[in-house]
């Protein structure tokens, strides 16, 4: 949620910054700023709207200032105009301040500072910290020594910049609860929000961790806790490349990304399955494999579309392995004082690594004793460093505001997670071997789906002014209706509800009429009849009907409008196959309405607040 970057070096830095913001702008686009030190002076721009607006404003004046900072927002605090939006500065202009998360104790700081004679512009919680730093460095002059002992009255959550014109040669970073990472160069430096804006120019980086602060120069940096300790980090390597993130012929991430799973889900389970021995091997679970083996029960937590992916991993884990599986949206588990007992594990699922529940809901679970696993996407990100043991699903960067193909490689790990406990709770070797080989199957079984765009593309036509449209499945296909439904309303706007097939009865059955769109998932599994018996109950009601069923089915066709043919799966795999043709039909109805699908309003990316 917001990106940050900055530059300090021998370049000019503008350049940079718009670049590296163009890079963040999927953690939020409402608006986006940039504070510059230029022959001593401190220059801001900054406005409503995209990065690109920004850029446009700034372009033809005559800037060049080594050093540099830079916003794009996802409002919290304050609506997104110019003025809310960052950098923000203190009372003289000499300070510039950008910030991602939230200062919770800002009312109460506003007011004492407010009292000292500050005077404020905006409605955000960032702009206290510009002013309480600036209410520091009036005694000490020092604004580094300013900026960590404002933090130090900080309740709340950060990932922040500071800049001064006195202070010319220097960026000062901390991080709380937001992401920040250091960017090493030769003869510059960056600190940024995440990697995207940093790979272009180094692969040297340093992680931040919660509480701790850094000074950063053109050729050094020191870092220390805001409790004046000291420390030494390591510099480690950025592994992925460039293209990865960028659109590669696409019109958009999103559809280059439904276009990737084929690769994404053989990276996923690559050197995992070991095909002839139905067996499945997982480095990162082994050195906690026996307590996820002994115990009593799993509790697994995420949000948005990795909730979808945990409800998916109840139904593996409960039929393949026969553990016991609870799942909760990260966003409640913390706050229902959640009974969690030490020889409980909890799996969190997330694929930024960053989001600020998941944390919260890991961080609940291990002060309780637990162990905790992870299942990530991002390399080095916050909770895949705080877990005890994980597994990497190794998507590839997604960029995509909505999720599509960290979803399909969440689910392939679920599978293999629970292969792997089958088969340590008893799973017959011949069992094994056969779900093996289809797991291995999934990444040819998905590229046909793909090939199929041309009739999707005619569905999305016919839908694309729909008001409503209800998405359909039972079984382990119920969490795959409802990420269908969850990606059309990301990014088309079309209010879109998923449901069990059975329980339509008890409620949105009074929604059918010929106008209402339903979409059923209608694989051959042992539920295959008793979708088909729902099926007639939309038909009865004139509901149109829009089925994603087997390519060896004919009974489908007798009572559904169009059709889309998948190939069969092991039934537990299911849903990795069954939402291809959901992803596109959210993306080519998106397109069609005009929508900005990539920055869909009022999303995030990273969602790094509570
Ligand atoms: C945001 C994104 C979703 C994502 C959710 C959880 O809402 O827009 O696509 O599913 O956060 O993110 P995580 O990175 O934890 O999987």
């Amino acid at each position: 949620m917001c990106g940050i970057v900055g530059y300090i070096g021998e370049k000019n830095s503008l350049p940079i910054l718009i670049e590296g913001l163009r890079r963040l702008e999927y953690r939020g686009y409402d608006s986006a700023g940039v504070a510059l030190i230029q022959d001593k002076k401190l220059v801001l721009y900054k406005q409503a709207g995209k990065v690109q607006e920004l850029a446009r404003q700034i372009e033809g004046q005559q800037i060049f200032a080594s050093l540099g900072v830079g916003h794009t927002r996802w409002a919290t605090h304050g609506e997104p105009n110019d003025v809310n939006a960052h950098p923000h500065g203190d009372c003289n202009e000499e300070i510039a301040v950008i910030h991602n998360g939230i200062i919770e104790n800002f009312a109460t700081l506003k007011r004492k500072l407010e009292r000292d004679g500050h005077i404020m512009r905006t409605d955000t919680d960032t702009e206290v910290l510009a002013h309480l730093i600036e209410h520091f460095y009036k005694t000490n002059k020092d604004l580094f020594l300013s900026t960590r002992l404002a933090l130090l009255e900080v309740q709340g959550t950060y990932g922040l910049l500071v800049i001064s014109k006195k202070e010319p040669d220097k960026i000062i970073a901390a991080r709380k609860g937001s992401p920040l990472m250091l960017g090493v160069g030769k003869n510059e430096n960056f600190v940024a929000s995440d990697a995207a804006a940093l790979i272009d120019h180094t692969r040297d980086v340093i992680y931040l961790n919660d509480d701790e602060i850094v000074s950063v120069s053109q050729n050094s940096y020191f870092i220390k806790t805001i409790h004046d300790k000291e420390i030494i980090k390591e510099v480690e390597k950025l592994t992925f490349d460039l293209e990865e993130i960028e659109k590669g012929g696409f019109d958009h991430f999103m559809l280059k990304e439904i276009h990737e799973q084929p690769e994404s889900i053989r990276n996923s389970i690559r050197g995992r399955l070991l095909v002839d021995e139905g067996r499945v091997k997982l480095g990162g679970l082994e050195r906690a494999l026996d307590k996820l083996l002994q115990a009593p029960r799993v509790l697994i937590t995420a949000c948005g579309t990795s909730w979808h992916a945990a409800l998916v991993g109840k139904y593996m884990f409960e039929q393949l392995a026969r553990i016991p599986v609870e799942v909760d949206y990260a966003s409640e588990f913390r706050y229902r004082n959640p009974i969690v007992r030490s020889d409980d594990v909890l799996l969190v699922i997330s694929q930024s690594g960053e989001t600020a529940d998941t944390l919260a809901a890991l961080r609940e679970a291990k002060s309780k004793g637990a162990t905790v696993f992870g299942m990530v996407n991002v390399v080095g990100s916050t909770i895949a460093r705080e877990t005890d043991a994980g597994v990497f699903i190794h998507a590839g960067p997604e960029i995509g505001v909505a999720s599509t193909k960290a979803f399909t490689s969440q689910l392939a790990v679920l599978s293999l997670i629970a292969i792997l406990l089958g088969r340590h709770r008893g799973m017959p070797e011949d069992q094994a071997k056969t779900l093996v080989e289809d797991l291995a199957s999934m990444p040819s079984k998905i590229q046909k789906v793909l090939k199929n765009v041309d009739q999707i593309k005619i569905i999305a036509e016919e839908l694309k002014n729909a008001k409503n449209v209800l998405f359909l499945g039972r079984g382990i296909n119920f969490p795959t209706a409802l990420e269908g439904a969850l990606k059309l309303k990301e990014i088309s706007y079309i209010h879109a509800e998923g449901y069990p097939a059975a329980e339509m009865k008890h409620g949105p059955i009074a929604l059918i009429d010929e106008n209402m769109p339903v979409i059923f998932i209608v694989p051959k599994d042992a539920i295959y009849e008793k979708v088909l018996s729902n099926m007639q109950e939309v038909r009865a009601r004139k509901g149109r009907i829009i089925a994603i069923a087997n390519e060896d089915d004919d009974e489908v066709e007798k009572l559904a409008e169009f059709i889309i043919k998948v190939p069969r799966t092991y039934s537990y795999f299911g849903p990795i196959v069954n939402v291809i043709p959901l992803q596109l039909l959210a993306y080519y109805i998106a397109v069609a309405r005009g929508c900005n699908v990539d920055q869909p309003r009022n999303l995030a990316k990273s969602v790094t607040v509570e």
